[in-house]
């Protein structure tokens, strides 16, 4: 069935206090619980109460105290007639959390029982309207072997413990009203580390990072990162935390990246684990990125939570930016910014151009669990950056505070959030609430010409049809711009235009002859910008805009124009030479900026992404593209290899803790992916050198990336040296697997196929399933093999692990989904996987709405 955005209505019952008793065991676990419901007098009235389940084995239902029978099932969900205004309902249930290989609900990883409710998985551990406007107060009593479950965890604050004869319970409450998708419940053989803060207000509060014994030297990370996470939302959102205590739990078999269930978050070990011997620089910065993300929940998402799962981006939009902003800070601000853009555009414009685009608020799903897209999460943060641009950020702050005490407590929508935004920052946001309906992501483009001592710019905007969706209105657009002179070099102030009409002109005032305008700064709109700019332009404004960001999409520009010009085959050799020239110029006055700090010049360096190309491609061959871009990363290596070489040795003599370490070893690597492509045989023997001398995974792994694509005897060696260093370490094992998915050697899906026969591959395990596959299906040359023998994997993949995870297997889905946008050779092969899909019975409802809209679309 198709569930609607238009037809919400309040549940008929309040559910003021929610008991549960849990009798814990891997193979069996029972769940009593005890629900004190009462009409709600702002719902249509009802006689009867909607309990969702969802594969329970239900062993009794009393009202008041006494056994009923007058119950009936409405397929998975419990309806019980209710005749006062007020009853007790108390329901038993049996669940087997070894056999939950959806990890939804609660369920049995190495050993231990964790839960993960968000958001339709707590109809898995007991009848319950399961839906997050219905608030309730729980208490949980827990019981269980004392030697399997040494520590049990829940939602607050643990109220009492005791053991007997070998069995060991726990109480816990949670003072505060929460749905049921935020409910978590932990029991295992788990140790901590742990920590304090002192909350603004003098509240201490007890932090712990719960993992298994192994694993305890490496939460410092976490729980620095999470006392960070804490007082920044203080300072820059005025939040305090409202707990004695706040628990995060490592689990290594999990869909997602984490959970931020009230007080007790649970984690992806992929979020938390972390070692200068294990993890990368950028495995550092996202777990520091995702603890935020949960923590910054505890008030985006708890505090106040959704009305309906079409309101999903009300909370995580909002705190994908709040994280955001938090990185910026924490990590700098213009890398920071170039890496979100670079996910938005990576991830989200395919979307918003292929046959599953929606708008960050739908009106429609079939599974929820399909909605938790780049869509919902960044394009929702982009949406809310831009009011914030618009409003500037002390306005933007008065907004959120206003939303945090108007909306405390409770369930909210989209437009709550717009509303207060408006009123508390005082923007005007009739026309920006299109954001929100409509989905597609604009096109703007750019015409200037100089009127006396003014440069008249006019611009334009274009939403594309979407499906479902064939009409659209202009929307505002924030676009920080600025004019300089490149005659003069004169950098001009900046401006913000809001372009809100189809077509609109403005004027500003010229900083001297040949303007350059800098536009989109900062990324300060998610739109797609159209110009004519010439090579001379962008290589200004690449080597002297006084916006970062606007430097590197300069230099992006100048690549992509260069690129897309090639693989479509309408360069000339002239014209294919003059652009490798302007692009080597451009690069090599990035090489040897001494201004430029290194991480900064790591991210100048990376050319655009083939499937970036193949996104500004009308229904391009990837193999051309392949072809366009090795070409070119070729020549600048030949072109700039005195330069590339002066550099790499620089940034070799940093020690692992110096000044700029992190920069450094961003461009080495960088560096190595060049002479790759250019000369093969140093190539192999500097990366075989990094790898051989690295003391961190960040060196390691970019040595060891590199030496995958090459054909060399280096690389058999060090593949099985990582492998023999790390068995046994999951996570980096993980790594050893995508490295050889995503590599650039040529029998990459040869390598793949061994992989998935591997006896360390397991499609049980997410982690696993996505670091051999995803990296196959993000590898183009492998996985638009031109014999479609790349898409008839994915497909058996998808298929295969369908009756076992169906959310992690239809994440697989989009890669088949862009068919409709690549040459037709390949796009009948892609559409001929999609309908054997289609066509194999007893498919999960995640894998059914997917392909459905891919075929459609
Ligand atoms: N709310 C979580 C987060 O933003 C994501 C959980 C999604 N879970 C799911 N089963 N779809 O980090
Ligand atoms: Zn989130």
């Amino acid at each position: 069935p198709v569930i609607r955005r238009e037809d919400y209505k309040p549940y008929p019952w309040i559910v003021s206090e929610t008991h549960l008793d849990f009798d814990l065991g891997l193979d069996a676990t029972r769940v009593v619980s005890k629900l004190t419901v009462a009409r709600n007098a702002k719902a249509d009235p009802a006689d009867t109460m909607r309990l969702n389940g969802d594969g329970l084995e239900l062993l009794s239902v009393k009202v008041d105290g006494e056994v009923v029978n007058n119950w009936r099932m409405d397929g998975d969900d419990l309806i019980l007639p209710l005749s006062s205004d007020a009853h007790e309902v108390e329901i038993a249930t049996e669940i087997d959390p070894s056999a939950n290989t959806q990890l939804m609900g609660l369920y049995a990883s190495g050993g231990m029982l964790c839960t993960q409710c968000e958001a339709e998985g707590f109809r898995r551990i007991t009848f319950f309207p399961d839906r997050p406007d219905v608030l309730s107060v729980y208490t949980v009593k827990m019981r269980g072997s004392a030697e399997q479950f040494p520590v049990m965890l829940c939602n607050g604050n643990e109220v009492a413990t005791g053991e007997e004869e070998g069995e060991r319970w726990a109480e816990w409450h949670d003072p505060w009203p929460k749905p049921s998708y935020l409910f978590a419940l932990v029991a295992g053989d788990l140790v901590s580390n742990r920590g304090t803060f002192t909350t603004m207000n003098g509240r201490e509060v007890e932090l712990n990072i719960w993992v298994r014994e192994e694993d305890l030297p490496r939460t410092d990370h976490a729980l620095e990162s999470l006392r960070k996470s804490m007082k920044w939302d203080e300072e820059t959102f005025g939040r305090e935390y409202d707990l004695d205590l706040f628990n995060i739990v490592a689990v290594s078999d999990f869909n997602m990246g984490a959970m931020e269930n009230k007080g007790l978050n649970v984690f992806n070990t992929k979020y938390v684990l972390a070692d200068q011997e294990t993890a990368t620089d950028a495995d550092y910065d996202a777990i520091e990125g995702v603890i935020a993300h949960e923590y910054f929940h505890n008030w985006s998402g708890n505090r106040i939570t959704c009305r309906d799962w079409f309101q999903l981006s009300l909370k995580e939009g909002f705190t994908v930016l709040r994280d955001q902003l938090f990185s910026q800070d924490m990590q700098g601000e213009a890398v920071k910014r170039i890496e979100d853009v670079r996910i938005l555009r990576a991830a989200q414009f395919p979307e918003d151009s292929g046959p599953l685009a929606h708008p960050i608020r739908p009106d429609s799903y079939r599974e929820i669990s399909n909605f938790y897209t780049a869509t919902i999460y960044n394009k929702g943060a982009e949406v809310i950056r831009m009011m914030r641009t618009m409003a500037g950020p002390e306005k933007f702050r008065e907004g959120t505070d206003l939303y945090f005490d108007r909306h405390d407590g409770e369930a909210a929508t989209c437009e709550d959030f717009v509303s207060a935004i408006e009123d508390g920052a005082g923007l005007d946001l009739k026309q920006f609430r299109l954001w929100y309906s409509q989905a597609g992501t604009p096109r703007v483009t750019v015409a200037q010409e100089v009127v006396g001592d003014g440069l008249k710019l006019t611009l334009s905007q274009e939403v594309p049809a979407t499906p479902g969706q064939s009409e659209k209105k202009p929307v505002p657009i924030p676009l920080r711009l600025a004019v300089h002179s490149r005659a003069n070099g004169a950098t001009g102030p900046e401006q913000l235009a809001v372009l809100t009409e189809a077509e609109q002109t403005f004027e500003y005032p010229l900083a001297g002859p040949d303007p350059v305008v800098s536009i989109n700064r900062g990324f300060s709109a998610p739109v797609r910008i159209k110009r004519d700019v010439s090579q001379d332009d962008l290589a200004f404004l690449a080597a002297s805009d006084d916006d970062p960001f606007a430097r590197y999409e300069a230099l992006q520009e100048l690549a992509v124009g260069h690129l897309v010009a090639v693989a479509s085959g309408d360069r000339s050799d002239a014209d294919r030479a003059a652009g490798e020239d302007a692009l080597a110029k451009a690069l090599g006055a990035i090489l040897t900026d001494d201004a430029l700090d290194d991480a900064m010049r790591g991210e100048l360096m990376t050319l655009p992404s083939e499937s970036y190309l193949f996104e500004q491609m009308d229904r391009p061959d990837p193999a051309r593209i392949h072809e366009a871009r090795e070409g070119l990363k070729a020549t600048l290596g030949t072109t700039l290899a005195s330069e590339f070489h002066a550099l790499y040795d620089r940034c070799e003599a940093v020690p692992f803790d110096g000044e700029g370490a992190r920069g450094a070893r961003k461009v080495k690597t960088q560096v190595l992916t060049y002479a790759a492509a250019s000369d093969p045989a140093k190539a192999a023997e500097l990366a075989a050198h990094q790898y051989d001398k690295a003391d961190n995974m960040t060196d390691r792994q970019g040595a060891l990336m590199v030496l995958c694509g090459l054909e060399c005897p280096e690389r058999t060696a060090r593949l099985l040296d990582f492998y023999n260093r790390y068995k046994g370490n999951a996570l980096v094992i993980d790594k050893w697997f995508t490295l050889q998915a995503l590599s650039l050697h040529p029998q990459a899906i040869e390598h793949v196929k061994a992989l998935a026969k591997h006896d360390d591959f397991t499609l049980r395990n997410p982690n696993r399933v996505r670091s051999l596959y995803m990296a196959f299906a993000g590898n183009p040359q492998a996985f638009h093999a031109a014999d479609g023998e790349g898409y008839r994997m994915l497909a058996d993949l998808i298929l295969e692990l369908d009756p076992i995870n169906p959310q992690t297997a239809a994440r697989f889905v989009p890669s088949l989904g862009k068919w409709r946008k690549i040459e037709e050779g390949r796009a009948e092969k892609m559409r001929g996987e999609l309908e054997r899909i289609a066509k194999a019975g007893n498919l999960s409802r995640d894998i059914y709405e997917q392909v459905a809209r891919s075929l459609e679309g």
